[in-house]
């Protein structure tokens, strides 16, 4: 595993490249006033609607909302992971990749781990040909239908019985402990953690052995054993199989996500070479968004009982945040009591092939998991399709996908598109009675935002980040969690303070990520309508009214505490303080 780039890296990146030469490469910008207008290239236009700031150094489409900072952009346009990203414009910039987090070439410190288990590797291996007890692993083989050339393909062994074979043969270590393949006993002494079992190794995309799976040769407990998280092997990255689908096709037009070791196999051996298997966890969007990178359509194929359900609308959940047009993914339910393993070797190649072909596409599976028990009819029931649909619409990215399937669902629930769009990005609220009333004293303007005085101060913060300098102290802030935005408010301002060089884009990319980060987007390209020249006094204006606001609640809950006769002597002073001075 390559090491997180440092925050710095990217600070001094965002701060030396400029966005708009990033996005000019790419797209014809034209100046108007400090920004550069375009079409989008993210949705089809005719009339410009993207935005390029050199001020605060992102980037904003009006029409389908995508926005970013330079890393951003070119994660979007050039279909690069965020390392990758990271590299180019640190190439362009002239600066050099800080170390340990290249991703090329293994790296330094844990080549001793590679080694060790290409170690261990080769000794299941070996045991499987030579050790007195392997014919009993051969039969299993055999029995579960596997060809020598298969076994070979996915470079499985044998561990034989007793406590130290591998221990004997490579020696004790530090590392063998590292990779997980010794257990500590209280003593302190060790024995090895794979004992007469059928062993599967793990692979990374370039065929480095990271971990193992070992099965039982009976029926015992458990059935199968992992090797622990260690500095190579990271379970809700990983996937088993990977390596070799890439082994057999560099670009398959499809790949399987399957549950187990065995269907992988199973399926390799009858002629679906195109399978991997999540290890024993939930299907993770980093897992989706790698094997996305291989081939754009996924299908995920699951047991039909309870578990596989379960395990695949977790799946559905953590693929949201990856869907955007051109990509498919699907879901294939097997029958109860059935595995792909046992379900290919009944039907053959193409039948199962046929049920693959079948699959229920990402969409369809979510509007009729979102249909059951919802009387589709009546009014109260499509509101509730509708809340239902709504933080899973959330979750994807702001794309033509989006769009459409925000399309499909409104039809379903006969409400307008736009609408149901304007409540997924927040402009519109799921109540519009409620909305009307909340409108009249606060205000809000065309876009949607609601002014209340910790959002406009987020806001003015981020787009003008040396407006921090205004604010004298955040301590007195601190710990008011119940007035919504404000701890965040808090660390906006520090961060501003404590490294004024960054820029818009760069403070928002320190949020990537978070559960802040779409909320803060919002803000960042809310049109607030505050001129240039008032930008201080309503910054000063907004800061004042949140530290009353803050005031009153304090002296609220002071007086309860006093009123309940449990105020301590320095609540006590700070009560006389407030009420004498005001704050
Ligand atoms: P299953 O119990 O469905 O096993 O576990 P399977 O793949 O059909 O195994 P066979 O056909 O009996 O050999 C599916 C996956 O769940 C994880 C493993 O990754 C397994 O491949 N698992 C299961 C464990 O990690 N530990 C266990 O004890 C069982
Ligand atoms: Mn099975």
């Amino acid at each position: 595993m390559a090491g997180r780039i440092p925050d710095s890296f990217i600070d001094e990146l965002l701060a030396r490249v400029d966005i708009v030469d990033v996005v000019g490469e790419r797209v014809q910008l034209k100046r108007s006033g400090s920004n550069q207008h375009g079409l989008c290239p993210f949705h089809g236009e005719k009339t410009p609607s993207f935005t390029v700031s050199t001020d605060k150094q992102f980037y904003h489409c009006f029409g389908c909302g995508a926005h970013g900072s330079a890393i951003r952009f070119l994660m979007e346009y050039d279909r690069l992971d965020f390392r990758e990203a990271v590299a180019q414009l640190a190439q362009m910039a002239g600066m050099e990749m800080p170390e340990n987090t290249q991703d090329s070439g293994p790296q330094q410190n844990h080549a001793p781990l590679y080694a060790l288990l290409e170690r261990a590797d080769r000794a299941y291996h070996h045991w499987l040909r030579q050790h007195p007890q392997r014919q009993r692993a051969i039969d299993y083989l055999r029995q579960r239908g596997l060809s020598g050339e298969i076994a070979q393909r996915f470079g499985i062994g044998f561990a034989p019985p007793g406590w130290d074979n591998l221990i004997g043969r490579l020696g004790v270590s530090d590392d063998l402990q590292r990779v997980g393949l010794v257990i500590e006993r209280d003593g302190g002494r060790v024995y090895d953690r794979f004992r007469d079992r059928i062993m599967f190794p793990i692979r990374d995309r370039r065929g480095r052995t990271i971990g193992f799976g070992g099965r039982v040769l009976d029926d015992g407990e458990p059935k199968y054993l992992n090797s622990p998280e260690t500095p190579v092997f990271h379970k809700g990255e990983s996937l088993y199989g990977l390596y070799e689908v890439l082994q057999a096709d560099r670009h398959p037009a499809d790949i399987v996500v399957v549950e187990g070791y065995m269907d992988v196999v199973a399926l390799a051996q009858n002629g679906l070479p195109r399978a991997v298997a999540t290890l024993g966890t939930a299907t993770s969007t980093r897992q989706i968004e790698r094997l996305l990178k291989t081939s754009s359509d996924i299908i995920f194929c699951f047991d039909g009982d309870n578990a596989g359900r379960q395990a695949a609308w977790r799946a559905l959940e953590n693929a949201l945040p990856t869907m955007r047009q051109g990509r498919q993914i699907r879901f294939l339910f097997l029958p109860e009591g059935e595995d792909p393993d046992s379900l290919v070797r009944s039907l053959g190649r193409s039948g199962f092939e046929s049920r693959l072909q079948q699959a229920t596409s990402l969409s369809d599976y979510l509007i009729e998991r979102l249909e059951a028990d919802t009387d589709m009819q009546s009014m109260d029931g499509r509101a509730r399709f509708v809340e239902k649909a709504l933080p899973l619409l959330q979750r994807l990215p702001p794309d033509v996908y989006r769009h459409m399937l925000c399309e499909r669902l409104a039809g379903l629930a006969r409400l307008d598109t736009d609408y149901l769009e304007g409540v997924v990005d927040g402009r519109e609220t799921l109540n519009r009675d409620q909305q009307a009333r909340r409108r009249e004293p606060t205000g809000s303007d065309k876009s949607g935002v609601r002014r209340t005085p910790v959002r406009l101060a987020i806001a003015l913060l981020l787009q003008s980040p040396a407006l921090a300098r205004l604010v004298d102290e955040v301590e007195s802030l601190r710990g008011l969690d119940d007035l919504p935005g404000l701890p965040l408010l808090v660390q906006m301002v520090e961060l501003a303070r404590n490294e004024p060089h960054l820029n818009s884009g760069a403070i928002l990319e320190r949020f990537r990520d978070s559960e802040h980060e779409s909320a803060l987007w919002k803000l960042a390209t809310w049109d607030h309508l505050v001129p240039a020249a008032g930008l201080e006094a309503e910054f000063a204006d907004a800061m004042e009214q949140i530290r009353r606001i803050t005031t009153e609640r304090r002296l609220q809950h002071l007086n309860e505490r006093l009123q309940a006769g449990t105020l301590t002597t320095d609540e006590w002073s700070e009560w006389i303080r407030i009420k004498q001075t005001g704050q």
